[in-house]
Parts: structure tokens; C-alpha cells; sequence
């Protein structure tokens, strides 16, 4: 079946008591059982482990990114952090894309590094410098395509066949694509994170993560972190996602074409010094994105000419879009990813890696096109 399909079919069935379409937010903290001999005989003891809600949304990702279960989290953060958490022990060493969401990069650099963990933040589009950056104890490498903000690619393909050679993990954070777009199982990959507050949820309502294992084991793994570390998805987030779901294909459609509209116009406009959008021909690895993924997504990012002081004013300024943290959601977002989302990364470190500070991002939401745009022109001009 379809992708369409399947993001409103799968892992989901008509409430068995009462028919209703919507799998029920069950609010509940435990579960009655039958008796000490058929103790889980209904598969649920305590929500800390395990909620019908949530179980549905689970299944639902698993489908979606062709692996064999998937654990929901609180947030994307926690997803990271049950990777880590399942992979990774004191004395080991983890590759980490040197351009990556802010607080992956905070997460290892603050608090794993405190576990006894060893980073090394590598240029991952490079899949030499993944290999030359590999330790006898590296355990696990976690690539994040396209990556937040730069949209810099990983060759999953390639990565995955030297973390399988050398008997390690790859995880990928597919947070930017989706499964619509990208499969990074089927590329090679272990693991697949996201952040769903992004294009699952769709909506800007919930924080929430996901992490989808390719075999039953690894899902295994996760799943002990997450009981023990009770860093569960709540019943209302999981239920507000599915819905969020049910419309995901639609939306990456329409965004991304706006997106591609979006970057046109301001890789033609005088006022814009760069423009970077993985779907236009100018984009340095035009050939990985179409290999790799069936669509461009709706992130973008540009400088304008002028540098900081004007894409402060642009960012001050602009009407329509909404000066805010978040992506992938039906509201249009410009955030300044230098003061905003990764602000914990040293300043020489961003800068090594081009996130400038005249640096402005763009997720493209569900507005038409020409609205978004006229905002754009106006705050330009
Ligand atoms: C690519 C990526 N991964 C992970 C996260 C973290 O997700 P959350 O904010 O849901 O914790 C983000 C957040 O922006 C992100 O952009």
C-alpha cells in the first residue's frame, strides 16, 4: 500500500468497546489484571512501560519507517538520549555529524561527556573523514540529514556500510524528511530519530520523539532505557500526533513545493547574498539529495546581503512569518539559528561548521505561496 495509505491506516483500529474511529486517549497510570497467573495477559502493567495510545502511534512509525518497533518519547531530545543511553557505555567513543541540532551537540558535549563518553563532531557528508575518525571503541554514529540549519547532506548509503563492516551503529536523525522522503533503514541504517513536535505532529502543539529500531533486539534496548528512565510520550501528545500523521504526505507535498517557490524567488532577488535549498540546482550536493530521498522537505535557509544587522531587521520585521523555535509546522517559522537554536555551540565551532551569523532559516508552512513571498519581498525591499 501507499505511503497516504498507510499513514492513516496503520497501527491503528476502531476501538474495540465502542467502535470509535480515533484510538482513545487512555488516560490511566495502570492496568487491572485478571490474576497473578495472567499477569500482562492484555499486554499492559503500569504507563511507565507501555500505553494503548501511545502503542498505536508506535506502531504507526514502525510501518512508516519500515523497522521492526519503535519507543515514543517526551520530546526529540529524550529519543536522542535513550539512542545514546542504549548504545553507548563509559570509555566508549560516538561520531556525531558536526552539524547537527543544538542540543544533540549540548547533549553529548554536557552531559554524556560527563558519563565517560568520547565525542568527535566529524563531517559526515564525508565519509573518508567517518572512517578516519573511527576508534576500537567507537560504538555508534549518528548523522543527521539533511542537517539543522546548514542542510548539509550524509551519504547514508555509504556511512551504513562502514558502520556495518565494522560491526557498529549508525543512527540517523530523519527529523527533516520524514519516512515520505527518506528511508534510512532501507539504506543501511539501525536506528531512525525524530523529533514528531516537527513534520508528525505537524501543527505546533506537542513535543514528542521517536526512535525506530530495524530489528526487535535494538527495539529491546531502547525500551529497557525508557523504563528505567521514564522518559515516556503522554497519552494526549501520542493521540494529537496520530492525527497529526493522517495528513503528513499532503503536507510535505505542498510545503515542499512552496519551499522550492520560496527559494527560487530569493536565489533571483538583488537584496539576497546566498540562498541554499537542497531542491535547487545550485545546491553542493544536488546528486546525494536526489539518491537519497524522493523530496526536498520545506527547511531553507538564506543571507542576506548586508550580513547580521540586515537579517536581524528582516527578522524583526517581516510580517506573516513568525519569528519562533520549532519547524515543520502548517505556521510559517524564520528563526535565527546562531542566537536561537544553536546557541550552545561555541561560536568558532558554528562558524567552522557555516553557521553563519547572518544565517536565517526558513520552514515553509501550509500558506499560499504568493502570501509568503509578497512578506519576504516587502521585508526585503
Ligand atoms: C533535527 C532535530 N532533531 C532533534 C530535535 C530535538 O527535538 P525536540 O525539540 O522535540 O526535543 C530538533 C529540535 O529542533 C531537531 O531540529
Amino acid at each position: 500500500m501507499g505511503f497516504s495509505t498507510r499513514q492513516i491506516h496503520a497501527g491503528v483500529r476502531p476501538d474495540p468497546v465502542t467502535g470509535a474511529i480515533n484510538t482513545p486517549i487512555y488516560q490511566t497510570t495502570t492496568y487491572v489484571q485478571d490474576s497473578v497467573d495472567e499477569y500482562l495477559a492484555k499486554g499492559y502493567s503500569y504507563s511507565r512501560s507501555a500505553n494503548p495510545t501511545v502503542r498505536a502511534l508506535e506502531h504507526k512509525l514502525a510501518e512508516l519507517e519500515g523497522g521492526a518497533d519503535c519507543s515514543c518519547y517526551g520530546t526529540g531530545m529524550a529519543a536522542i538520549n535513550a539512542v545514546f543511553m542504549a548504545c553507548l557505555s563509559a570509555g566508549d567513543h560516538c561520531i556525531v555529524s558536526d552539524v547537527a541540532y543544538g542540543g544533540t551537540y549540548r547533549l553529548a558535549t554536557q552531559v554524556f561527556s560527563r558519563f565517560g563518553v568520547d565525542f568527535s563532531f566529524v563531517d559526515t557528508a564525508d565519509s573518508e573523514a567517518v572512517a578516519a575518525a573511527l576508534r576500537d571503541n567507537t560504538r555508534l554514529v549518528l548523522t543527521e540529514t539533511p542537517a539543522n540549519p546548514t542542510l548539509k547532506l550524509t551519504d547514508l548509503r555509504a556511512v551504513s556500510a562502514l558502520t556495518r563492516e565494522q560491526g557498529i551503529l549508525h543512527a540517523v536523525d530523519n527529523t527533516f524528511l520524514t519516512p515520505y522522503y527518506q528511508l534510512p533503514l532501507q539504506l543501511g541504517a539501525d536506528l531512525v530519530v525524530h523529533s514528531t513536535t516537527k513534520y508528525f505532529d505537524g501543527h505546533n502543539a506537542t513535543v514528542g520523539g521517536a526512535v525506530i529500531a530495524a530489528t526487535p533486539e535494538l527495539d529491546e534496548r531502547l525500551r529497557f532505557v525508557q523504563n528505567a528512565t521514564g522518559t515516556i510520550m503522554s497519552p494526549q501528545v501520542a493521540f494529537l500526533t496520530l492525527q497529526g500523521c493522517k495528513t503528513l504526505s499532503v503536507r510535505l507535498q505542498r510545503q515542499s513545493a512552496s519551499a522550492l517557490a520560496i527559494a527560487e524567488f530569493l536565489e533571483a532577488h538583488p537584496k539576497v547574498a546566498r540562498v541554499c535549498y537542497p531542491g535547487l540546482p545550485s545546491f553542493p550536493q544536488a546528486e546525494l539529495a536526489r539518491s537519497q530521498a524522493t523530496g526536498h522537505g520545506a527547511m531553507l535557509w538564506f543571507e542576506v546581503a548586508g550580513g547580521l544587522p540586515a537579517g536581524k531587521q528582516l527578522m524583526d520585521r517581516i510580517r506573516l512569518w513568525t519569528l519562533a523555535e520549532n519547524l515543520g509546522s502548517v505556521e510559517s517559522l524564520v528563526t535565527h539559528p546562531a542566537t536561537m537554536t544553536h546557541a550552545d555551540v561555541e561560536e568558532a565551532e558554528r562558524h567552522r561548521v557555516g553557521i553563519t551569523d547572518g544565517l536565517v532559516r526558513l520552514s515553509v508552512g501550509l500558506e499560499d505561496p504568493e502570501d509568503l513571498i509578497a512578506a519576504l519581498d516587502e521585508a526585503l525591499s
